[in-house]
């Protein structure tokens, strides 16, 4: 018996003997039932409208399994024996609506409606799933589900028209853990009143659909054999196979019949999607039915998988083993590589796509798969079946193999444990010899950086790191004992391992040294292939990602960037800190975060949408104005709403697929249609010569011109149509369409015009009639001459946008008798599409009937560009007199309909200093395509929307050129979208010009009521409707718009790599009313029927109607007592009912159409006022049906058409509103997160609340695509490349503001609108633009922090192309920032060069060994050494003991560690010193006690000697200070015992001058004892100034009683003598004198220069954010230099220089401050040199501004000791004297912080300047702009001595300076603007 495919659908049994295997399920459903809920979006599983419920039934466990699906890339063979539901299988109009219907329409969640029953079906899968849970059972009415699950439910469904939030709020509703007041706007109950209970809402309750029925799970059973095994074994006359063994798939593969077969091996079919195949396959072989392939298993190496498991089976066990009793390194792995596959896809594509088939695209066809990478990260295998052989293979080994063949079986993965990995082989060695005092750890961590954070979108880059260290206690480091490093998607044939990093990390101390050697070799292994698109920014990532696993382990950057985590917007700003406290700073980033937590909400977001809005009820015309539901919308939930391709295709219909050029400009010659494998049952080619006698090409005809419908003989752009295959099936027509092979020649050709600069060389232009030219305002010459600054031809470029409408153009059309047509069409202008229709058949309109009940999305993309779709639907019926209809496919969507007009601007504005524009002037070039469309109306919408500030006077020059491309139409906001965004960019352009807030420019520049009504003549309104000055005045409170700047500025400060920006942008709109019919008609029974001219595209049209309807007929009863709403039934356009319909555009339809319902009914109440008086005197109150009754019976004309043509005086009008939006910026990956928005919108008095509020925020979103994410790609010859789910991202809920609050502002009465209303449907989407702003300012942020690194590009002076899409903010943050940053942080190269010259300079005087590096941890600033000192942070004096290979050489890599190196002779050795603790004495008195236990000792002190000793350091000094009351001299634990024997120090120890002699509290009380205590401690040279002998004879005396045995002796000089040899003093005791030209060379002078103005550091700059004082002009008439310090090289210099305690004066060749500024400033300043000015000097002169230079003397130990760290006289004096009356900049010279709190708010700028020494220019590189302020303090300032000591990481923390901190400046010159906004001119006050 023929084995038969069944299933069921909705409980319906289905049973095919017959079936293509190559079927979609979805394809079925929708040609052969009568469910239609699943749609077509895509057909490659990135959309969500096709998901259904596919439930499996096991009969021996009785287990139902139910899960989502993609049912466009499910093959019907492979439901044998399971279960659909369907939309409608949840309920219906019949039955009854299911609770998720009902919600959908309560809470408004549903617009056109064509995503809705996928979103519902996503929902109800995550909602069955969560109940089967064992979660303890939630309160009554809820799910098991979490809120956080909810959201994620529909996580890859998209929704172009909602902007999702009101979905989140449905999915959310179902949640215990949501709080229901927090839900928006519903109609279950009210805002803000307590009633906000569960028991409002439709019942959830997960039992009731039975989504598995009965009959099949008999049938299942019945089938079952002896051993209760079920088989489902195939359909094999379908030609689908389903093997149970490998055995007996082998037998399949080598049998005849398949060897000679197009053969192909499915799991889930999702590939698919990926690989949208032409291929036409004989046979399928379903490997799901291999038990080897399903299984799990768990063996004490690791977990396997077989190949055929899905991604979401996987994700469940890897969870579970989580939860298990696993180690905590193997729970932490499987639970990255779960959560990382949760962002694989979807949760419906990951529910049938299998790890196996994921492998296999990634093996055999490039496929840029994360699983590759995270498996590969964390060291799988697999398990391969060839034809011959079963092999198992690292999974890297796989992946380099060449693609294995169609014949080759993946088995299986297995996934090790980490810790077996690892350990196994650990690649550790050359570890220094010290143990490891902590256990080893594993860590692993999963990256991708993609434009949805969520998934459903390719990684531009996935990596994975898996890593064991170890961590030291002594040096803190964490040393890599061995690393995995995964990467993929980069553009590399396959997911790599970087074995060249790896091997350089392992054994390495992670050090932000080694990251920075790690990371230029990463560079040299992630190379993206050749055309890899963005491919600079993908290696960026590489880099970035890297950074982001160490980052957390590196302790020398754990301080700088804090763990700041602010919820979710700054408004609600708390910084939180790790322990939850709450305060301006957040505790550092733990130091060693073995488990490495993500902390960047991009990568995690939190998807806890939140949400408010603000709408105030009028009540006035009830029910107008009442929040109603949408019409229709639970049927749109169900699935049940019929849309175009819904309606059952008549008997004998056709199918359409268009054939559209691939070449932007050539002759055609013929096309041939390629002879394929299987016949494509193509029916017929129809073309131009087509058109019937008496019909023309046309494909669109209207006023503005016509476009011809095919292509005839000569192409003109890439996509346009050249004629439509017609086949028997949609799948047939397009893949017969896919095999056009067309013939093009470009003989006698102009080339294409493929910019518009090509189409103005050759004036290709579409005139733009003179009543659409826009007029000028004011006089362009006179603004310009006010003008204060000049901004000349800058430039801006805007791409496209595609309108992503879910359901693509369709067109249905039948031919009826007589030459009549009968067209379906999914349009906004049926009219038009009529008249074309008529024209291109060559018949009368009157024989064309084009009906539109409802489009699937529109945004303009459905008005003319869905004309050419209908008419070649309509002529291919009228000629084969069949009925053919057409459903275009994503790709031809795309490729044909074009979409927003991209355009060139270049813009020349005049300004004051103050901001206030004084004139702009435009040049537009359109690109407008092949046809004019609706182009002519550009110009006009683009100044109208420029307009919106004023400008003073505005002029422009607007081209719409005539190019090679697809036409261009009109989409939401056409033209006004753009115009507004150049308004706004001028706005930021001056700003960043003058250095001013943007926003502040923005207010200075906003139209008065005056200026409003000279841009705006005519459509200004009264005063009092000009209400954006008080919106932008509410919205900046309500939304703390203010506070957040400054909580913003504060993240900015304390977060290095996460910027937030903020920006408030207005919008002005102006619409216009078009005339619109509307036709009322009453029906016998009482039931109203409505037609109105408008088309309902889901921006609730009939709603409005409905509601007019019901409030103006309810008129005849005053008192409101007839509802009527129930009653009233809006139909579909018809265009030979309703005559003159116009179309659907320009947000005012809605308006209009109600208005002309209005005046009907108007009529119809006149008509029956009369009656009813007259029946209510007869019989008193009468009722509406008896009142209908009667008007029947006397003959009323209950039917009135209106045809309302609005007055010219109030015919447009303008629209406003604001927002404020709140981003953040991931400034390692770019990618941009959206905090808060908050926007409020005048709807006047709103005709429908609910559906003005869905229309605004849908547009905001529908924004947001615009400018933040959908890439509009082109190829070389115009073709469209963005052209599908893959390469097109449009926002989905992972990409809206994550806090969404909307205000519908109502502005009240407006006597010329309808019922006071306003438009909604456009104007919003125009304040996306705030996003893209405070995008920008983020970005201003980064560059700001990156200045220095970035060079000398202006941080503000930049163009953020639209989108602004992750690669391109990258760009904008800096492709390099990590390297640059690790570079200018540790420069560890400066200092170790510092060392080299140094060590250069020594030697030339003959001297081999030098007292430095000071290592010691200053943690007292009083101590009077501290000047010496590198930092009180111990990670940072560790980094620089990198000097130590500068003096000494570099240790050769396998030199014993600890052993002295000192390299040849031109090196020094060198003396780490003063061991140790002597940075910790208390109150910071020198030589005195440090209080410190062991483990603090150890901690802070030691372990930068530990590093000295790895660089080989020779010798090491001994401490004068004491521990813990014990002399260190005499210290035998810590010097024999830790540093000799411990560490291993092979050097010699030196004591300090006289040390030995001061172990007594009175030096050499008693010298004996000293000697003896010192040189049994371990002290091996001693340093004796004086009485040497008295030294040897006790020591000979002390070894010769053996008190001191000979061996310590012997050890002394082995130590010794070991140091000398290495330092070649045997060979070369005198001095090289060939060495002499070392002494003070400039190259020295130089890198001493270098490194002063690097560690400047900047403290304050400027009095207020926006008003920086630095960098300092050269040129001003006169400057004031003054100050103790000014002038003076020893002060300069400090202490130990030329004198012990330093000296005043010119004691050495240098460069003083003075002499430095004079050689840098511009020769015409006149520079006025006061040591000490008195106030008649300052006040008497007119200086520009004054330099102040004051700081401490010189000083060096005991003297420098200092309890009140004053600024030494007369400094304060004269920081008072000058710095009161002069602007100044006060430059401290100093060894360490002082007290400088009183004098802050003083001076204009502070610069800690250290001590400089010699080299006075570092400062006034700096100083004057050469380079910028980068240094960041390496110590606390603090606020006042009594707080010391603290430190950073103290409790009480409360610095004046945090460490760390430092402003940077950025380099002016040589400043260059970006190249896309020349300035060509800045002029002052001229022209
Ligand atoms: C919309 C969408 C988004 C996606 N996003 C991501 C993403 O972000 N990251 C990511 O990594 N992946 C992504 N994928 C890819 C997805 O993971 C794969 O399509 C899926 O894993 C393939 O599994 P399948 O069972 O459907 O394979 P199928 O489509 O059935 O097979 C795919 C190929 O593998 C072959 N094959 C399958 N199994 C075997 C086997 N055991 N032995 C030999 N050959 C076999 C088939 O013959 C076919 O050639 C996405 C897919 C879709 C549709
Ligand atoms: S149609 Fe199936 S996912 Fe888009
Ligand atoms: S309502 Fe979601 S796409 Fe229209």
């Amino acid at each position: 018996m023929a084995r038969k495919l069944v299933f069921a659908v909705n409980g319906e049994r289905f049973e095919l003997a017959e079936v293509d295997p190559s079927t979609t399920l979805l394809e079925f459903l929708r040609t052969q039932t009568r469910f239609r809920g699943p749609k077509l979006g895509c057909g490659e599983g990135g959309c969500g409208a096709c998901v259904v419920l596919l439930s499996t039934y096991h009969p021996v466990s009785e287990q139902v399994k139910e899960f989502s699906i993609s049912s466009c890339l499910t093959l019907l063979c492979s439901i044998n024996f399971c279960s659909v539901t369907t939309s409608e299988g949840l309920g219906n109009s019949e039955d009854g609506f299911h609770p998720i219907h009902q919600r959908f329409a309560g809470f408004h969640a549903s617009q056109c409606g064509f995503c809705t029953p996928g979103m519902c079906m996503s929902l109800f899968s995550a909602l069955t799933n969560a109940d089967k849970t064992s979660r303890p059972e939630p309160p009554g009415g809820f799910s098991k589900i979490t809120k956080t699950e909810a959201e994620k439910a529909i996580a890859g469904n998209l929704c172009r028209c909602t902007g999702y939030r009101p979905i989140v709020d449905v999915c959310k509703s179902f949640a215990a853990d949501v709080d229901l007041e927090d839900l928006g706007l519903n109609t279950f109950w009210k805002k803000g009143n307590k009633d906000a209970t569960v028991c409002r809402l439709p019942c959830h309750s997960h039992k009731r659909i039975c989504t598995f029925p009965e009959f099949l799970k008999s049938e299942i059973k019945s089938s079952m054999d002896i051993l209760d095994n079920f088989k489902n074994t195939g359909l094999p006359e379908c030609q689908w196979y389903r093997p149970t063994s490998i055995e007996e798939l082998y037998e399949l593969l080598n049998s005849d019949a398949f060897l000679e077969s197009h053969v192909k091996l499915v799991v889930g079919n999702t590939g698919s999607g990926v690989y949208k195949e032409n291929d036409v396959y004989d046979k399928y072989i379903d490997l799901k039915g291999i038990p080897e392939l399903s299984v799990i298993r768990r063996d004490s190496g690791g977990v396997s998988f077989g190949a055929a498991v899905t991604i979401s089976m996987a994700i469940e066990v890897l969870k579970q083993k989580n939860e298990s009793e696993l180690h905590s390194d193997e729970r932490l792995v499987f639970s990255k590589i779960a959560d990382h596959m949760d962002k694989v896809a979807t949760p419906f594509i990951r529910n049938m796509a299998s790890l196996g088939g994921n492998l296999i695209m990634a093996q055999r066809s490039q496929f840029a798969s994360d699983v590759a990478t995270i498996l590969l990260a964390a060291g799988s295998t697999i398990c391969l079946q060839t034809a011959s052989e079963r092999l198992v293979l690292p999974l890297e080994e796989f992946l380099q193999r060449p693609p294995c063949d169609d014949r080759t079986v993946l088995i299986s993965i297995h996934v090790p444990f980490s810790t077996s990995v690892m350990e196994s082989s650990s690649g550790a060695n050359g570890c220094i010899d010290s143990e490891p005092t902590k256990e080893a750890d594993i860590l692993f961590e999963t990256y991708r950086a993609a434009p949805r954070p969520l998934g459903n979108a390719i990684a531009y880059v996935n990596s994975a790191f898996l890593a064991h260290v170890t961590s030291y206690n002594i040096s803190g480091d964490l040393v890599i004992h061995n690393i995995h490093l995964a990467f993929g998607a980069y553009g590399s044939e396959h997911a790599v391992r970087a074995r060249k990093v790896e091997n350089f990390l392992v054994g390495k101390p992670v050090t932000a040294c080694v990251l920075l050697g790690a990371i230029k070799l990463l560079k040299e292994t992630i190379i993206p292939n050749e055309h890899t698109p963005h491919s600079r920014y993908r290696s960026s990532l590489a880099i970035a990602f890297l950074f982001k696993f160490f980052q957390p382990l590196l302790k020398d950057l754990s301080v700088p960037e804090k763990n700041v985590q602010m919820s979710v917007s700054s408004a609600a700003a708390t910084i939180e800190n790790s322990n939850g406290c709450i305060s301006g700073f957040a505790d550092d980033l733990p130091h060693k975060a073995l488990n490495v937590k993500q902390l960047d909400q991009v990568n995690n977001p939190d998807l806890i949408l939140s949400s408010e809005q603000t709408v105030e009820f009028c009540k006035d015309y009830h029910p107008v104005g009442d929040p109603i539901k949408k019409t229709g919308v639970e049927l749109q939930a169900s699935g049940e709403a019929i849309y175009v391709d819904d309606i059952p295709s008549p008997k004998n219909c056709l199918y359409g697929a268009f054939v559209n050029s691939t070449r932007p400009l050539a002759h055609i010659k013929g096309i041939k249609f390629k002879s394929t494998s299987s016949p494509q049952k193509a029916f017929t080619f129809i073309g131009a010569d087509d058109i019937p006698k008496g019909g023309q090409n046309v494909g669109l005809s209207w006023i503005f011109g016509t476009e011809s419908l095919f292509a005839h003989s000569l192409t003109e752009c890439a996509g346009q149509p050249l004629g439509i295959v017609i086949a028997e099936t949609q799948r047939q027509a397009s893949m017969a369409a896919k095999q056009a092979d067309v013939q093009y020649c470009t003989d006698n050709l102009e080339p294409p015009i493929l910019s518009v600069e090509d189409a103005v060389r050759r004036s290709s232009f579409f005139k733009v009639p003179p009543f659409l030219c826009p007029q000028k305002v004011g006089d362009l010459s006179k603004g310009m001459a006010e003008a204060d600054h000049k901004i000349l031809s800058a430039e801006v470029k805007l791409g496209s946008q595609y309108y992503f409408y879910m359901e693509t153009q369709t067109a249905l059309a039948i031919p009826d008798e007589d030459n009549c047509i009968l067209v379906y069409s999914s349009t906004q202008c049926p009219e038009m599409a009529q008249d074309t229709i008529a024209k291109c058949l060559g018949i009368p309109a009157h024989n064309v009937r084009v009906i539109t009940r409802r489009v699937g999305g529109g945004f303009g993309g459905k008005g003319p560009r869905s004309v050419p779709v209908a008419t070649a639907c309509a002529l291919a019926a009228f000629r084969l007199r069949r009925p053919v209809r057409m459903y275009l496919d994503r790709k031809t969507d795309m490729i044909m309909t074009g979409g927003r007009h991209p355009m060139h601007i270049n813009y020349s504005v005049g300004f004051k200093s103050d901001g206030k524009i004084t004139a702009l002037h435009v040049d537009i070039l359109v690109n407008a395509g092949i046809t004019v469309d609706v182009s002519v109306i550009m110009p006009q919408n683009m100044v109208s929307a420029l307009k919106k500030y004023n400008w003073g006077a505005l002029s422009f020059d607007i081209r719409l050129c005539k190019t090679n491309f697809s036409t261009k139409s009109a989409m939401r906001g056409p033209g006004e979208v753009q115009g507004s965004f150049i308004a706004e960019s001028v706005i930021e352009h001056v700003a960043s010009f003058l250095s001013m807030d943007a926003n502040s420019v923005r207010k200075k520049n906003l139209h008065t009521y005056d200026s409003l009504m000279l841009f705006y003549e005519g459509s200004a309104g009264d005063a009092p409707e000009y209400t954006l000055p008080a919106m932008i005045d509410g919205l900046a409170s309500s939304a703390s718009y203010f506070d957040r700047l400054e909580i913003i500025r504060h993240f900015n400060s304390c977060n290095k790599w996460r910027k937030r920006g903020i920006s408030l942008v207005p919008v002005v709109y102006q619409v216009t009313l078009r005339p619109t019919p509307g036709k009322v008609s009453i029906l016998t029974d009482g039931s109203i029927v409505v037609e109105v001219g408008g088309i309902e595209i889901g921006q609730g049209l009939w709603t409005k109607v409905k509601q007019m309807t019901a409030f103006a007929l309810g008129q005849l009863w005053g008192d409101g007592s007839q509802n009527l709403l129930d009653r009233v039934r809006i139909i579909q356009a018809d265009t030979l009912s309703l005559v003159q319909g116009g179309f659907t555009a320009g947000s005012t339809t809605s308006e209009a159409s109600c208005e002309a319902v209005r005046l009907s009914c108007n009529v119809l109440v006149d008509r029956l006022k009369s009656l009813k008086q007259s029946l209510e005197d007869k019989i008193g109150s009468i009722s509406w049906d008896t009142l209908i009754f009667q008007a029947n019976m006397q003959s009323v004309n209950l039917s009135e058409r209106t045809y309302w043509v609005p007055e010219d005086a109030s015919i447009s009008y303008l629209n406003f509103g604001a927002a404020i939006s709140e981003v953040e910026v991931d400034v390692l990956t770019g990618a941009t997160i959206i905090l808060r928005t908050d926007l409020t919108y005048d709807c006047g008095q709103s005709l429908n609340p609910a559906v003005d509020l869905g229309q605004i925020e849908g547009a905001f979103v529908q924004g947001i695509g615009f400018f933040m994410c959908e890439e509009y790609l082109e190829n070389s010859d115009g073709l469209v490349i963005s052209d599908g789910t893959w390469t097109y991202k449009i926002p989905t809920i992972d990409t809206i503001p994550r806090q969404f609050n909307v205000k519908l502002w109502n502005s009240g009465h407006h006597e010329k609108r309808v019922l006071s209303s306003k438009a909604s449907g456009e104007p919003p989407l125009v304040l996306a633009c705030s996003i893209h702003s405070a995008t920008r300012e983020a970005i201003i942020a980064a560059r700001m922090e990156f200045s220095s690194a970035t060079g000398p590009d202006s941080s503000s002076s930049f163009q953020l192309e639209v989108p602004a899409t992750m690669p391109v903010v990258k760009e904008l943050c800096g492709l390099d920032n990590v390297e640059k940053y690790l570079e200018n942080l540790v420069d560890p190269e400066l200092v170790k060069r510092i060392g080299a010259a140094t060590a250069l300079e020594v030697r030339a005087t003959g001297i081999p060994y030098v007292f430095a590096p000071c290592i010691a941890v200053c943690r007292d600033p009083r101590w009077g050494r501290c000047y010496e000192s590198y930092s009180e942070d111990h990670n940072i004096v560790q980094q620089m003991t990198e000097i130590i290979p500068g003096l000494q050489g570099d240790v050769p890599a396998k030199y014993r560690k600890g052993v002295p190196y000192v390299s040849g002779k031109e090196k020094v050795a060198a003396c780490a010193k003063h061991y140790v603790g002597d940075g910790g004495t208390h109150n910071g008195i020198n030589e005195n006690n440090t209080i410190l236990n062991r483990a603090g000792l150890l901690s802070i002190h030691m372990p930068a000697y530990l590093n000295s000793i790895i660089k080989g350091v020779s010798t090491i000094m001994v401490s004068y200070s004491s521990w813990n009351g014990v002399k260190m001299h005499a210290n035998r634990d810590l010097v024999t015992g830790y540093l000799k024997n411990t560490l291993r120090f092979r050097g010699f120890v030196i004591s300090d001058w006289q040390g030995i002699d001061r172990i007594t509290s009175s030096p050499g009380a008693n010298y004996t004892y000293s000697v003896q205590a010192g040189i049994s401690a371990g002290i091996d040279m001693v340093m004796v100034p004086y009485n040497y002998s008295e030294f040897i004879n006790d020591l000979t005396s002390l070894v010769k009683k053996n008190v001191i045995p000979l061996s310590r002796i012997d050890d002394a000089v082995g130590r010794i003598l070991r140091v000398k040899f290495t330092i070649g003093l045997f060979e070369n005791p005198l001095a090289d004198l060939s060495l002499v030209d070392q002494l003070g060379k400039k190259e020295h002078r130089d890198l001493a220069r270098e490194a002063v103005r690097k560690s400047l550091v900047l403290l304050k700059n400027g009095k207020s954010t926006n008003d920086s004082f630095l960098p300092l002009p050269r040129k001003a008439a006169k400057i004031l230099i003054a100050g103790s310090h000014a002038n003076n090289l020893g002060y300069q210099c400090g202490g130990w220089t030329i004198e012990w305690q330093g000296d005043s004066g010119n004691i050495t060749v240098g460069t003083t401050i003075l002499d430095a500024v004079r050689s840098s400033i511009d020769p015409s300043t006149e520079v006025v040199y006061s040591e000490n000015p008195d106030s008649n000097i300052v006040k008497g002169n007119d200086f520009s501004y004054a330099i102040v230079v004051v700081g401490e003397p010189p000083y060096t130990e005991t003297a420098g000791d200092n309890l009140n760290l004053e600024l030494p006289d007369p400094g304060p004096s004269i920081i008072q004297t000058v710095c009161g009356t002069i602007k100044c900049v006060v430059i401290i010279i100093s060894g360490r912080p002082v007290v400088i709190e009183p004098y802050v708010p003083l001076v204009d700028a502070l610069v800690a300047a250290w001590l400089p020494g010699s080299e006075g220019q570092g400062l006034t590189d700096v100083l004057f702009g050469d380079y910028g302020f980068t240094g960041k303090l390496s110590r606390t300032w603090f606020k006042s001595v009594d707080q010391l000591p603290m430190n950073v990481g103290d409790k009480h923390y409360d610095p004046l300076f945090p460490f760390g901190f430092g402003l940077t400046t950025k380099p002016t010159s040589g400043r260059s603007f970006s190249s896309n906004l020349r300035i060509v001119k800045h002029m002052k006050g001229s022209n």
